[in-house]
This record gives structure tokens, sequence and C-alpha cells, in this order.
């Protein structure tokens, strides 16, 4: 009753259907996630092709997470994929998906300019009561607001996932000064509904995670410039001498090296984080060039056949 007297205020609904848009390694598992909690999931991409990819994404994750599930009934485990299947639909008309959305999540290219052009038209096209989140990694979100109006930047926020989003627990919900606490908390509930941890942070390079990640992640490459250790070695240095999961040169490959060069010459350019941490690296600027991208493409610093 007392939110309805705030004028400015625009009453939140429960988030039911919720748009992706990007279908690739992050978004196909982020719809998955939705779609398995029962939300109505649009995904969208800008060719047939790439949702295709997405859902080959998805199929195969799937089926994991039915197993899991249900390890000896396969019945079970069918019944489980349909289920969630039949929650996502997709298409390549962005702006028609945004016209039944309560939630939109942006998980594209990590260009400024192409997301700010996305989210401008998105704007125009959704509902005013829909929120708006970018899985951005590392720009600032602040920034891909302002390309929408001065009541969507009330609902816009970071809402960032990590790689294999079935599997990996954490998203951080990135506060610009302009968020609305109300649609902090609606961001808050529909992640956990969705089996995830979210945790708050502040709209800084990197956020949390990859502020610690990503400068880790860089100087192992300065290791391989520097010819000091294969990367081989130094995967294997870091998940036996430091209890990782998997090492940083196979987790840059996991991410994407395309992702990765973005990040580094991204930070290199905007500042906000020390210089020192972001000088270019040979080896990931050769492999990018080469379309090495790690494995998405079927090559990286290492091959998967
Ligand atoms: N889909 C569904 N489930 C999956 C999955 C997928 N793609 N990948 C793994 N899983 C599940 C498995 O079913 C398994 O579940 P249970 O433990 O409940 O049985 C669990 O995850 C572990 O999988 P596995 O036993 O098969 O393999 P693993 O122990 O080698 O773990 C991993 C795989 C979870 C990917 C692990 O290697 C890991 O945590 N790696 C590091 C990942 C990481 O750091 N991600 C963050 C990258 S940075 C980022 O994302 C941010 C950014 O902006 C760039
Ligand atoms: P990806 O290359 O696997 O997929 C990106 C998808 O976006 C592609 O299918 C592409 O066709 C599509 N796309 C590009 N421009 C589009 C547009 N204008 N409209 C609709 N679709 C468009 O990339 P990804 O790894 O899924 O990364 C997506 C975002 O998530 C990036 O911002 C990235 O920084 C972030 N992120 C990545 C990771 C990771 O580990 N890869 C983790 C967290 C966040």
């Amino acid at each position: 009753a007392v939110r309805a007297f705030a004028t400015s205020t625009i009453q939140q609904k429960e988030i039911k259907n919720v748009t992706v848009i990007g279908a690739g390694l992050m978004g196909a598992g982020i719809a998955q996630v939705a779609a398995q909690a029962q939300l109505k999931v649009t995904l969208v991409d800008t060719t047939e092709k790439a949702l295709e990819n997405g859902q080959n994404i998805i199929g195969t994750s799937i089926k994991r997470v039915a197993k899991k599930l249900n390890p000896d009934d396969q019945a079970k485990q069918q019944e489980y994929i349909d289920n969630a299947l039949n929650n996502i639909s997709t298409t390549v008309d962005s702006k028609a998906a945004a016209k039944d959305a309560d939630l939109i999540v942006e998980a594209i290219v990590e260009n400024i300019k192409v997301k700010q052009q996305l989210f401008k038209d998105l704007d125009a096209a959704a509902p005013e009561h829909t929120i708006f989140a970018s899985n951005t990694s590392s720009l600032s979100v602040t920034e891909i607001a302002s390309a929408t109006s001065e009541a969507r930047q009330k609902q816009f926020a970071g809402l960032h996932f990590f790689n294999p989003v079935p599997a990996m627990k954490l998203v951080e919900i990135v506060r610009t000064d302009k968020l609305q606490e109300q649609v902090f908390e609606d961001l808050a509930q529909m992640s956990k509904k969705i089996g995830k941890s979210p945790v708050s942070c502040k709209d800084t390079p990197g956020f949390i995670v990859n502020r610690l990640l990503v400068p880790y992640m860089l100087e192992a490459f300065r290791i391989l410039d520097r010819g000091e250790a294969s990367p081989q070695d130094v995967d294997t240095a870091m998940k036996l001498g430091a209890g990782m999961p998997m090492g940083p040169i196979e987790l840059a490959d996991f991410v994407g090296l395309d992702t990765m060069k973005f990040i580094a010459d991204g930070w290199r350019e905007t500042g906000g984080i020390e210089p020192s941490l972001v000088t270019p690296v040979k080896v990931l600027d050769e492999l990018v060039a080469e379309g090495r991208l790690g494995r998405k493409s079927g090559k990286g610093f290492y091959d998967y056949p």
C-alpha cells in the first residue's frame, strides 16, 4: 500500500516471462536454468544457426541435469527434459520477444556499443514494468543502461552468471546508483528461484569474481609469453597446488579467448583498474587473431577434437 503512493515507483510484477538475448554459451545456460524452474523463456539470437547452437548447448547440458536428478529412471529423465524444453521458445525478433517480458537478460557479445544499441531498441519495445539486466563480464552497467530512458535505468541491473551456468551456483547482482531497491529484491528472489545464490556488488570493473579472476588468468598467460612454463604445467600446478577445479589456461579456453580479450582490452581503454594488471598479452592476441577462440571453436590454447 505504501508503494502505491510513491508516484515514481512502477509496481513490479512477479517475474514469470523471461527473454534471454544471445544464445551462446551464457544465454543458452541462462535460458536453461530459467526453463528448469518453470519460468517461460524466449531465447533470441540474430540467426537461426545461432539459435540452433544454443539449443544444442541446452540439449547436451539438460541431459546431464536430468540424469543426475533421476539416475535410474530414463522415462523420468525424458519427462524432466520435455517439461523444461516446453518452456522455451526461440526467435530472431528481439523487439517482438520484448513485448511480454517481465525480465530481459542480455548475453550478447561483450561490446558496449552493440549492447547499448540493443537496449535502446528494447526500451522502446518493452512494457514499462520490464526489468532489464545485462550479463556483462566487465563493462559498466551504468553506461550500458544510459542508452535507455530515465525510468528504465531505475529497473536496470547487472545479472552476472558464471560458466557453465547450470553448474555454477553464483549470480552477482550489480547495483547502479539508480537501481531501485525493489528491483534488486525482485532479481534476488528470481535468482533463488532458479537455484542460484545471489551476492550484491557495486558497478565496478569485473564486480567481484572477475576483478580477481581475470588478472590472475592474464598473469598465467604472461607466464607462457615469458616461456616460464608450458600450459599443461601451469594448469597442473594450479589444480594440484591451489585446489582450482580447472587451471587458468583451460579455464580461459572454457570462457572463450575472444571474451577474455574483450575484457582485457576494454579495461585497458576505460581504466578504472590498475594498468599493470591489463598490459597486453602476446599469446592471447595471437590465438584470437588465428580464430582459436577456445573450446567453443574447437581450438584455443588446447585442441578439442
Ligand atoms: N551442464 C549441467 N551440469 C554440469 C555442466 C553442464 N554444462 N558442467 C558440469 N555440470 C555439473 C555436473 O553434473 C556435476 O554435478 P554434481 O557434482 O552435482 O554431480 C558438477 O557440475 C561437476 O561436474 P563434473 O563432475 O562432470 O566435472 P568437474 O568436477 O570437472 O566440474 C566444472 C566441471 C563444474 C565445470 C568445474 O571444472 C569447474 O568448476 N570449473 C571452473 C569453472 C569456473 O571457474 N567458471 C567461472 C568462469 S568465469 C565466468 O564465468 C565469468 C566471466 O564473466 C568470464
Ligand atoms: P558467445 O560468443 O558464446 O555468444 C554470444 C551470442 O550473442 C552469439 O550467439 C551471437 O550470435 C549473439 N549476438 C551477438 N550480437 C547479438 C545481437 N545484437 N542480438 C542478439 N544476439 C546477438 O558469448 P558468451 O560467452 O555467451 O558471452 C555472452 C556475454 O556473457 C558477454 O557479455 C560475456 O562477457 C558474458 N559472460 C561470459 C562468460 C563466459 O564464461 N563465456 C561468463 C559470464 C559472462
